[in-house]
């Protein structure tokens, strides 16, 4: 693999990145495809059922649906946290039942998770639990002192960089998440709920962060009942109710479509070059990316021990034709 020259001295990399998934999408392939796909846990009920769909490269879906219908599910599938009980699922490319399992960590490092519950470390501080990613990358010191806090201001956390999610409330502990899931700028990201615990206000700011992620070439799902946002950001929908699954448009009463309203978030903030690595569970220490107190399922639901990305993600220099500087003028836009 080409060193990334935007990380400075290749030899601070990790060897994790060295099997990074090559890049999906930039042709508009496909991220994401299913094809009558079903799940059911243990033996109960199918709780998706013939669920069928693509989601081209750099794309941008909503996820909708009442409580229970399957979005954190559906998800859980994309970070190969879960595998259907039924039907066929390929990520960048590849079925995954013709996938060795030794391969997923691979693909899961180029996808970025916002879990519902966070799932951050408690006993690391917010800009150690965002830093941890780059880490893992064998991002240098100089460059992760240069980027989190910058991402974590535009979070809204410039003053809580020290803090541990122990004495942090739910909306900013989330945003510690989001901040995780996207300083590498992952090839895919994965957002459940992921305004679940902000005010409108930051919800928008958010939400600009992940358009501006998208519009660099990350193919976005985000998960949600906040209709508001959803009307403010004209993206389709993939829309679940009782376990299937449809595609509907954009709802139609606000903004440009493709997105982005008229005003918005603040300066978005200079995240990291995409290349940093990914927390996943054979890079990081379990001690690591993720956040369950447990150590375990850092993914969705319940994930297999070996399953789920936690957090940024990443693809390799090949794959991000789109440079930092790039990302770093997105940022500073700021739309509020
Ligand atoms: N680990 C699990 N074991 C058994 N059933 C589960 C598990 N996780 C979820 N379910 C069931 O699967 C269904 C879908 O749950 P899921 O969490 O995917 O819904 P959701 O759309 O994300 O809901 P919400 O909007 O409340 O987050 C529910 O009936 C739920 O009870
Ligand atoms: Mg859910």
């Amino acid at each position: 693999m080409r060193p990334d020259p935007r990380w400075g001295n290749p030899a601070t990399r990790s060897a994790a990145e060295a099997s990074t998934v090559p890049p999906v999408g930039a042709g508009g392939e496909a991220v994401v495809a299913m094809e009558g796909v079903g799940l059911r846990y243990g033996n109960g009920p199918e709780i998706l059922q013939d669920v069928s769909f693509t989601l081209p490269g750099r794309s941008f879906h909503f996820l909708t649906g009442p409580s229970g219908a399957g979005k954190s599910s559906l998800l859980s599938l994309m970070y190969l946290a879960r595998t259907p009980s039924r039907g066929r699922l390929s990520m960048f490319g590849r079925d995954l039942a013709l996938v060795p399992r030794q391969t997923y960590p691979a693909l899961r490092r180029s996808i970025g998770v916002v879990f519902q519950d966070f799932r951050l470390l408690d006993h690391l501080s917010a800009l150690d639990n965002v830093a941890l990613p780059l880490r893992v990358a064998g991002v240098g010191e100089g460059e992760i002192r240069r980027h989190v806090p910058e991402l974590l201001a535009w979070v809204g956390l410039a003053d809580h960089l020290d803090a541990r999610p122990s004495v942090l409330s739910g909306g900013q502990k989330q945003r510690v998440a989001i901040a995780r899931a996207v300083i590498n700028r992952p090839q895919l990201l994965l957002a459940d709920e992921p305004t679940g615990n902000v005010d409108d206000r930051i919800a928008v700011r958010l939400l600009h962060l992940f358009a501006e992620l998208n519009k660099l070439g990350t193919t976005v799902v985000i998960a949600t009942h906040n209709e508001s946002v959803v009307r403010t950001f004209r993206f389709p929908r993939l829309h679940l109710e009782q376990g299937r699954l449809t595609r509907l448009p954009p709802l139609a009463d606000a903004g440009p479509a493709g997105g982005v309203p008229p005003g918005g978030a603040g300066p978005v903030p200079q995240m990291a070059p995409q290349g940093g690595a990914n927390t996943s569970p054979d890079t990081a220490p379990r001690s690591g990316a993720n956040v369950s107190p447990d150590a375990a399922p850092r993914s969705g639901a319940n994930a297999s021990p070996d399953a789920a990305p936690r957090g940024g993600a990443n693809a390799s220099p090949d794959a991000a034709p789109r440079s930092g500087a790039a990302w770093r003028r997105a940022l500073r836009r700021d739309p509020t």
